[in-house]
């Protein structure tokens, strides 16, 4: 069922291809410490650029924050003489934190995430028992995307999806002939993400997937995280539709609704948490920043005990 964000979305992609201006150049940056791929995406043509799904450095046992994964996308950006106008998020990740805010200090940028973060605010405000002054309305951010908005990178065109499932606000981004599909498809040996977050759904999931699946199969697909897989000794990050449908061991062709639905389930009911989930859930849904230090100026990450 082809709807009709989905078939400006087509549109867009099959425009690209036959157009090279179109063509986005699209440069990932492996962080080994939490498995995530940050890409630096631009129009070759005017030089605009978006940096997608940053990752902060951050050491669990002490507390400290650092940049070395931030910086390397700082000096990329400076070499290819790109100017940041997007920092744009798939979603509020449980696995590491954003460096979102350091990014926009440095090289500007609007910063972006679905509209649906307020939903996951409300939730996770709740569970750590934030007080009023964490507002859950997105205002963290400088833009929400809803299903369906239309942007520009430079002269390229560009369109947001809400792909619910993982987290309720999931979004992928489709620059040109590129997805950014957060976490919905891994590679196809690895399969899909994980769907039982608070507000996670498995059934929402497999629903937006074969939404994804819709786009032309030569559409270019990047991961957002790649652990490798049995069978494969280096990490990799891009795909495409056609291989999805014809080898993802989740959710290739032929996998129904129920099927994928039970085995998700079963398989996420044996996943630890991620080691970073209580920092990087209390970041990201503030957009990137500490929550506001305490009277003597320090920030404190919270843990709720017996709580999740
Ligand atoms: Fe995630």
């Amino acid at each position: 069922m082809t709807d009709q964000v989905l078939q400006q979305a087509i549109a867009q992609i099959e425009a690209a291809r036959a157009d090279s201006n179109q063509i986005p150049v699209v440069k990932g940056f492996f962080d080994q410490a939490t498995y995530t791929i940050t890409y630096v995406v631009h129009d070759p043509a005017t030089r605009e650029a978006a940096v997608i799904d940053s990752v902060l450095d951050y050491r669990p046992n002490s507390g400290r924050t650092s940049f070395a994964s931030a910086d390397a996308v700082v000096a990329y950006v400076n070499s290819e003489n790109l100017k940041v106008t997007w920092l744009l998020e798939t979603h509020a990740h449980a696995d590491h934190l954003s460096a979102a805010p350091y990014l926009q200090e440095k090289l500007g940028g609007k910063l972006a995430i679905g509209q649906q973060i307020t939903h996951v605010q409300e939730v996770f405000g709740k569970l750590f028992n934030a007080g009023t002054e964490f507002e859950r309305d997105g205002s963290q951010f400088d833009h929400l995307f809803e299903d369906g908005h239309t942007f520009k990178l430079g002269n390229i065109e560009a369109i947001s999806l809400h792909v619910p499932g993982h987290t309720p606000a999931d979004m992928a981004y489709i620059i040109g002939d590129a997805v950014f599909l957060g976490d919905t498809m891994f590679m196809p040996d690895y399969g899909t993400a994980r769907a039982d977050f608070p507000g996670g759904d498995a059934r929402q999931l497999y629903k937006s997937i074969r939404r994804l699946l819709e786009l032309p199969r030569e559409t270019r697909l990047f991961m957002c995280h790649d652990y490798k897989a049995p069978g494969r000794d280096t990490y990799a990050w891009e795909s495409t539709v056609g291989a999805q449908h014809d080898s993802n061991v989740h959710v290739h062709d032929g996998v129904g609704e129920d099927e994928f639905v039970e085995m998700r389930t079963k398989r996420d009911a044996t996943l630890d948490l991620p080691e970073l989930i209580m920092p990087s859930v209390q970041v990201n849904i503030r957009g990137g920043h500490m929550p506001e230090p305490e009277d003597n100026g320090i920030s404190y990450i919270k843990i709720p005990v017996n709580a999740v």
